[in-house]
Parts: structure tokens; C-alpha cells; sequence
């Protein structure tokens, strides 16, 4: 079989998708980023932009153009119900000569979440594939995220997930399992449970928080209906909240309660640590803080 010379990276200005194209790059591949913003900061020498639209699929053709051989999949983002529209572009894919998949998803969807669950099939129709099911993303704490935003103005941390642990994930060792699996030549189609190195509860994490960045963090568990409706009222749409409040629910139940060895095989390293994330990243500043700078 031929090498993997040339990856298209869906979601390649997203934070996943910006590691991948780095990694890629920095390995001689070439690299196609596609999403409907052109992206923010100059893309690595080399690294073309194609307009990709989910929701439009005369992008899809052309985003498909030029011999790609490998594809990391983000499914539209918030959308409970993303079956089809993957299905479809998969297919223009297979009929483009695309023999690889490498998709992005949770493990933590909820079964109701079926949709997100059915995703996993048809990327499974592609000639090689590979479903990376991630544990929470560390960086849900950094930035912009909801949970990042309550941790720095209101010192909490608010889920409905009781004493449940998770075995949270820095995004970047998601990004260099995917940049390895997209690439990879003894690559063999399979599901893979990423997760960090230990499996940790909330309180646990605010504890963490609150030591590495000097902030009086603490875990507020809610029940899940107080969780849906507050959800809602961040502007998610209803379907979604249904799979995130699921999620919590799934956690709270042990579900996410694991370590798999998954990104010490795959990268021969350990993964992060929620300890070492922390340490290595600031809380970014409020919107409002940074009004007031000079
Ligand atoms: N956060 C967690 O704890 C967690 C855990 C496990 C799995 N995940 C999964 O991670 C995924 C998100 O990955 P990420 O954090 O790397 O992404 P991200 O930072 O949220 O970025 C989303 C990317 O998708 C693009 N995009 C948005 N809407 C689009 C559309 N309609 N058509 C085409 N492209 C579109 C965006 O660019 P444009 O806006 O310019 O199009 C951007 O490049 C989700 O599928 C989620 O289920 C998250």
C-alpha cells in the first residue's frame, strides 16, 4: 500500500485540528485545512485553505480535490443527528480515491445521543478507519468554554455529575494520536478509548485548579434537570443539552471512571496529566479585564 501523502483536516482551525496540521506538517505530509472561516493566524508554508461548509455541500467537492488520501473528521459541530450529511460526504470521498477516516467523537454520548452514536458506523464504511471515542478535554478549563468562563468569574466549577471521575484528556494528545493514525502504515480500523493518565472527579479537579492557578475553586454537583436548564440557557441547542446532560448523568453512574493505555502506545510517552495541564496554562483573562487594559 502507498504511503499517506496528503490529509485533509476538517475542523483544521479548531483546537484539535490546528495540532494535527502542525504535526502533520512538521512530518513532511501536505495538509489541506478545511472550515468555513479562513483561518486567523498565516497557515505553515505549504498548508493550503479550502472553504468547507458542513451544511453546504457544494464545498465538499472541492475540498475532496487534489488526491487526498486521508481524512480527519469533525462532524458538524452541535448537531445530535450528524449521520447523514457524514455519510454523504464520506461517500464523494470513497469516490474521490480517499482511503482513510480518522473521526473525532466523545466517549461519554449517552445513549439517547444516537446520532452521535450512528457516526461511528459510517466512518466504519471508509477502506481503513479509525473512531477516537476522547475522554473531557482538559481545555474545556481554558479560554472561552462555558466551564472555563464560571471557573474564572464565579470560582466554580458546575456539572451534574456527582462524585463520577473522568479520565480527562489534554486536546493536544488527542491531536497527535489522530496525527498518527491518519498517517500510520501498519494502520489496523479499530475504536480507540483516549483518555489522560488518571481518572479524576470534579472536586478532585477543582482542587488541582485552585492550587496550580491560586484561585478558591469549587465543584457545585447539580441535579440533571437544573444542568439541562442551564444549559439552555447558555444557548445550546435542546437536542445537545439532551447528549452533554447524558454525559454528566453517564459520569455521575462510573461510566467515565477509566485509564486505557491508548496514547502511551500510540505516541510512546505518557499523556498529559491534569496537574502538568494546569501547571503549563494560565486561565486566560476575562473579556471584561482586558477592556480595561490601556
Ligand atoms: N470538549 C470536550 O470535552 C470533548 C471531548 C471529547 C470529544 N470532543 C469532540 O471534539 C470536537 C470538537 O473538536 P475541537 O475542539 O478540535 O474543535 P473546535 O475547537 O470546537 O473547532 C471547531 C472547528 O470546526 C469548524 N466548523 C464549525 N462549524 C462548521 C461547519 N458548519 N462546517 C465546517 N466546519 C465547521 C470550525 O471552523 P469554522 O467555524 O471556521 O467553520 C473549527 O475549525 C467535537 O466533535 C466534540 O464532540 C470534545
Amino acid at each position: 500500500m502507498s504511503a499517506i501523502e496528503t490529509v485533509l483536516v476538517t475542523g483544521g482551525t479548531g483546537q484539535t485540528g490546528r495540532t494535527v496540521t502542525d504535526l502533520l506538517h512538521g512530518r513532511g505530509v501536505d495538509v489541506v485545512v478545511a472550515s468555513r472561516q479562513a483561518p486567523q493566524d498565516p497557515l505553515p508554508s505549504g498548508v493550503r485553505h479550502t472553504r468547507f461548509d458542513w451544511a453546504d455541500d457544494a464545498t465538499h467537492d472541492e475540498a475532496l480535490r487534489g488526491g487526498i488520501d486521508s481524512i480527519y473528521l469533525l462532524p458538524p459541530p452541535l448537531d445530535p443527528d450528524p449521520v447523514d450529511v457524514v455519510d454523504r460526504f464520506l461517500g464523494r470521498a470513497r469516490a474521490a480515491g480517499v482511503r482513510r477516516a480518522v473521526l473525532l467523537n466523545s466517549s461519554a454520548f449517552p445513549l439517547c445521543a444516537s446520532g452521535l452514536h450512528a457516526v461511528r458506523l459510517t466512518v466504519q464504511q471508509m477502506p481503513e478507519w479509525s473512531v477516537l471515542l476522547a475522554s473531557g478535554f482538559m481545555q474545556n478549563f481554558l479560554g472561552e468554554h462555558p466551564t472555563a468562563i464560571a471557573v474564572r468569574t464565579h470560582h466554580e466549577i458546575v456539572a451534574a455529575a456527582g462524585d463520577g471521575r473522568m479520565g480527562w484528556i489534554d486536546a493536544e494528545d488527542v491531536a497527535a494520536a489522530a496525527a498518527e493514525l491518519l498517517t500510520r502504515a501498519d494502520h489496523s480500523s479499530r475504536e480507540h478509548v483516549l483518555t489522560g493518565p488518571e481518572a479524576l472527579s470534579y472536586d478532585r479537579v477543582a482542587v488541582t485548579i485552585a492550587a496550580a492557578w491560586e484561585l478558591p475553586v469549587r465543584y457545585r454537583s447539580i441535579s440533571p434537570t437544573e444542568r439541562g436548564a442551564q444549559l439552555l440557557d447558555a444557548g445550546l441547542p435542546a437536542t445537545f443539552v439532551d447528549a452533554l446532560v447524558g454525559a454528566d448523568v453517564l459520569t455521575a453512574n462510573g461510566a467515565e471512571d477509566r485509564v486505557t493505555a491508548e496514547i502511551p502506545q500510540l505516541l510512546g510517552r505518557t499523556a498529559t496529566s491534569f496537574a502538568q495541564f494546569v501547571r503549563r496554562h494560565s486561565p486566560s483573562p476575562e473579556p471584561t479585564d482586558r477592556r480595561n487594559e490601556p
